[in-house]
């Protein structure tokens, strides 16, 4: 009998105090993964890319196709290099699929891993 009357005594202070402290961890968690480091690669973007999204390109691959990824920002076929870097000394990153799917193709021209977002257009 005790236990049933314990749960409906809690006063309304009690349970926003309880909101307030899941509310704060949700915050906290939150901005925790915010701060979740980068996926690191080795690619360096060259200095005068243009953004073409601040966001990535989601598109389709097949496994074992080559792509060439456009690292310069100029191209109107993003994510893939047109030929409009020309002049500009950088050069399409050109890479074949290991899998086919979805994938999330750089468009901010700034990941270290790409041709893939690395979230670094959060920065942007
Ligand atoms: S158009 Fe950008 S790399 Fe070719």
């Amino acid at each position: 009998m005790q236990a049933e009357t314990d749960i409906l005594e809690l006063s309304w202070g009690q349970l926003g105090i309880a909101f307030i402290a899941l509310s704060a961890t949700g915050i906290l968690f939150g901005f925790k993964a915010l701060k979740m480091p980068r996926r690191k690669g080795t690619y360096v973007p060259p200095d005068d890319v243009v953004i073409a999204q601040k966001k990535p390109i989601g598109i389709e691959l097949v496994e074992g196709e080559k792509y060439a990824w456009c690292a310069c920002g100029r191209s109107n076929k993003q994510p893939f290099c047109d030929g409009s870097h020309k002049g500009t000394g950088i050069t399409p990153v050109v890479f074949v699929a290991d899998i086919s799917g979805l994938a999330s193709l750089c468009g901010c021209k700034r990941s270290d891993n790409a041709p893939f977002c690395n979230g670094r257009h959060n920065d942007l």
